[in-house]
C-alpha cells in the first residue's frame, strides 16, 4: 500500500511537473525549458555521479554556465540556482552529460528530472552533525582557499574559493563572508563569477589608500587567477568595499607561458612608493611591481635551491614582521605547497629581505607554519589594524578534501591567528598565536571537554595527553622535551576511513621548552599551539561522539567552554 502511494505521489508530482519535463535530445543532451516562477531552480545533485555541463539560455544567448553532478538514481543534497537574476521569465537549461555508457533512455529515468523544483527559498539550517562553531565554513557548497582577505571601516572581509553547485571542488567563484571580530561571520552574496576568461581561482584585494589606481581613494581591487585556455590573472574593482566587483575590460594583466602560473598576492610596499604582487609559477614564486595595479612589471623570481619542490608552490604572501622582543623587522615569503614529505598540503615559509625587486635568504632549513596535517592555502589580511599580519588557512589537505564525511558544506577555515618573527639559537622561525579576538571566547571552566571547547594544559616536561570518548575514539598527543618534539596522533580518533591518507601522527619540532598548550577543539578539528606562539598544529578528527575525558599524563589540564 505504502508502495502504492508512493508510487501515485511520484506520478502525480511528474504531472505536476510536467509543463517543465526534460526533452531529451540524445544520450547527453537534455533540455529544460523553465516558466520562471520561483526565485530559485532546486537542482538535485548525487555526489558519486560524473559531471554534466549546464548552460543558462535566454532567448538564445548563453548567460551562465556551470558544472554539476546530476542526481541519476539518489538526490544527496540540492543546490539553488538563481532563476530571476536572468530578468526574463522564460529561461532554457541546456545539460550536456558527461558519461560512457548513457542511453537516452537512462537519462530520461535520471531522479533529477522528477526532484527538480523552483522555490522562493532554500533552505540553508544546518544539518551537518560535524560543522563547527566557531570557525568559518560556508553556508553550503565545497569551499578551498581563503582568498582576497582585507579589512576596511571595522570590517573584516574574507572571500574563498566557492562551488555554489555542489560540495566537490568545481565552478571556482569567490564566496565571500564579513566579520567584526574574525569570529562570527555573516554570509554575501557570490564576489566574483567566472566569465569568459575562466573560472575565478585563488588571489588578493588591496584598499587602494592612495588612489593609485584612478578608480578612487579607498577603491578595492581584486587580483585573481582567471583559469581558462590557461592560467592568467586579472583585476577587478569594487566601488562599494568588497560587496561587489566590476572587472577590469582589459582582463588579463598578467600573463605567462608557464601552465601552473597563479594566486595572485599584491601588497603595497612603502619603501619603493609601488605595487607589489607576488604569484607562484610552476615550483617557483614570481615578483612583480606596478604604479597602478594595471600595468605590472616582472621583478624577479625566487625558489630554485630552497625550500621543498616535491609539488607546484600556491598561493604565497610576502610581508614585513616585528622581530619578537627587539625592534628590527625581517621579511617572510608564504609558500603553500602540495605533495610534502608528510603528506599532501602544507605551509611552508622562508624569513629574509626584500627591496621591492628581489627577496633574499640565507635560511637553509625547510620550514612549516603549522605541523598538522590540515592547514594550507594560508595568506594574510591587507590593511589591518594596528599592523597586525593576521593569518587564515584552509583547514583541511589536498588528499582527501574531497571525501571528508560531511555534504552540505565542505571544509572551514583555521582560526584566525596573528604572526610574528621569533629567534632561537640563532635562527629565525614564525611565531603564530591565536589571534587575541580568541580570547572573547573563552568561557568558564568546566570539568569534562566537549564538542567545541578550548583547553589549556600546564607542562612541567614530558607529556602524554589523550583526547577520548566512551567509544574508545582517542587522539593522543605526546611532547618529548629531550627529543624537542610535540606530536599528534589521530589514527584512533574515530571515523578514518574515508581515505587511506587520513589515519595519520603528526611531528613537530618545539623550540625551546613548551611551558603551555592551548587546544581548540570544533566538532571536527583540533588547533594545538604553544600558548608562546612557537609551535603550532591543526589536524581534523571525526569522532563518532564528542571527545569527553581528557587525561594529560605530566600536565595539568584546565577546560573552557566556548562562550559565543
Ligand atoms: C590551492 C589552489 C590554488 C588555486 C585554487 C583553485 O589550493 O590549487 O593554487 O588557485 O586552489 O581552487
Amino acid at each position: 500500500m505504502k508502495k502504492l502511494m508512493l508510487s501515485l505521489a511520484v506520478m502525480l508530482a511528474g504531472l505536476v511537473l510536467y509543463a517543465q519535463a526534460p526533452e531529451i535530445l540524445s544520450s547527453r543532451h537534455a533540455m529544460l525549458r523553465l516558466d520562471v516562477k520561483d526565485k530559485y531552480l532546486l537542482i538535485p545533485v548525487q555526489e558519486s555521479e560524473s559531471i554534466s555541463s549546464v548552460k543558462v539560455i535566454v532567448s538564445g544567448e548563453q548567460k551562465q554556465a556551470f558544472n554539476i553532478r546530476l542526481a541519476s538514481s539518489k538526490v544527496d543534497y540540492f543546490v539553488p540556482l538563481d532563476i530571476q537574476r536572468f530578468g526574463s521569465d522564460k529561461i532554457v537549461l541546456d545539460f550536456s552529460i558527461r558519461k560512457e555508457g548513457l542511453t537516452s533512455e537512462a537519462l530520461k529515468d535520471y531522479v533529477c528530472w522528477w526532484e527538480i523544483r523552483q522555490d522562493d527559498n532554500f533552505d540553508t539550517a544546518n544539518r551537518e552533525r560535524f560543522r563547527p562553531v566557531y570557525h568559518h565554513t560556508p553556508v553550503y557548497g565545497w569551499m578551498n582557499d581563503p582568498n582576497g582577505m582585507f579589512y576596511k571601516d571595522g570590517l573584516y572581509h574574507l572571500y574563498y574559493q566557492w562551488n555554489p553547485y555542489g560540495s566537490q571542488w568545481e565552478n571556482m567563484t569567490w564566496g565571500h563572508s564579513v566579520s567584526h571580530d574574525l569570529i562570527h561571520w555573516d554570509a554575501m552574496p557570490a564576489a566574483i563569477e567566472p566569465d569568459a576568461l575562466g573560472t575565478i581561482f585563488s588571489g588578493s584585494c588591496v584598499v587602494d589608500l592612495a588612489n593609485t589606481s584612478g578608480q578612487g581613494r579607498g577603491t578595492v581591487a581584486a587580483l585573481f587567477t582567471s583559469a581558462g585556455t590557461n592560467q592568467t590573472q586579472s583585476l577587478a574593482f569594487s566601488g562599494d568595499d568588497g560587496k561587489s566587483f566590476v572587472k577590469y575590460a582589459s582582463n588579463p594583466v598578467i600573463t605567462s607561458d608557464i601552465k601552473d602560473f597563479r594566486d595572485p598576492k599584491a601588497f603595497w610596499n612603502q619603501e619603493i612608493g609601488k605595487w607589489n604582487l607576488i604569484l607562484a609559477a610552476g615550483d617557483e614564486m614570481r615578483i612583480y611591481s606596478s604604479p597602478d595595479l594595471v600595468s605590472w612589471k616582472y621583478e624577479s623570481s625566487f625558489g630554485k635551491g630552497y625550500g621543498e619542490h616535491s609539488g607546484v608552490w600556491e598561493c604565497p604572501d610576502l610581508f614585513k614582521l616585528n622581530v619578537r622582543g627587539t625592534d628590527r623587522q625581517l621579511w617572510m615569503l608564504v609558500c603553500n605547497t602540495n605533495g610534502i614529505p608528510s603528506g599532501g598540503s602544507g605551509t611552508q615559509y622562508f624569513i629574509g629581505s626584500f627591496d621591492g625587486h628581489e627577496f633574499r635568504t640565507d635560511q637553509k632549513e625547510t620550514l612549516w607554519m603549522d605541523y598538522g596535517k590540515d592547514h594550507y592555502a594560508t595568506v594574510t589580511f591587507d590593511n589591518a589594524p594596528g599592523g597586525r599580519r593576521i593569518a587564515m588557512a584552509w583547514m583541511s589537505n589536498w588528499q582527501y578534501a574531497g571525501v571528508v564525511p560531511t555534504m552540505q558544506f565542505r571544509s572551514a577555515n583555521s582560526i584566525p591567528r596573528d604572526l610574528d618573527i621569533f629567534e632561537h639559537d640563532g635562527r629565525y622561525y614564525c611565531g603564530v598565536t591565536p589571534s587575541t579576538e580568541m580570547s572573547a571566547l573563552r568561557g568558564r571552566k568546566v570539568k569534562n571537554p566537549s564538542e567545541t571547547c578550548e583547553i589549556v594544559v600546564d607542562l612541567k616536561g614530558n607529556a602524554e595527553i589523550v583526547l577520548s570518548n566512551p567509544k574508545g575514539e582517542k587522539i593522543v598527543m605526546e611532547y618529548d622535551p629531550k627529543a624537542g618534539t610535540f606530536s599528534m596522533d589521530r589514527t584512533l580518533s574515530g571515523d578514518t576511513s574515508f581515505h587511506k591518507d587520513f589515519p595519520a601522527k603528526t611531528v613537530a619540532p618545539v623550540h625551546g621548552t613548551l611551558k603551555q598548550l592551548r587546544i581548540f577543539v570544533d566538532k571536527c578539528s583540533i588547533e594545538v599551539f604553544d600558548a608562546d606562539g612557537k609551535m603550532a598544529m591543526t589536524n581534523l578528527v571525526f569522532p563518532s561522539e564528542p571527545y569527553s575525558t581528557i587525561k594529560a599524563k605530566g600536565g595539568r589540564a584546565t577546560v573552557y567552554s566556548i562562550e559565543q
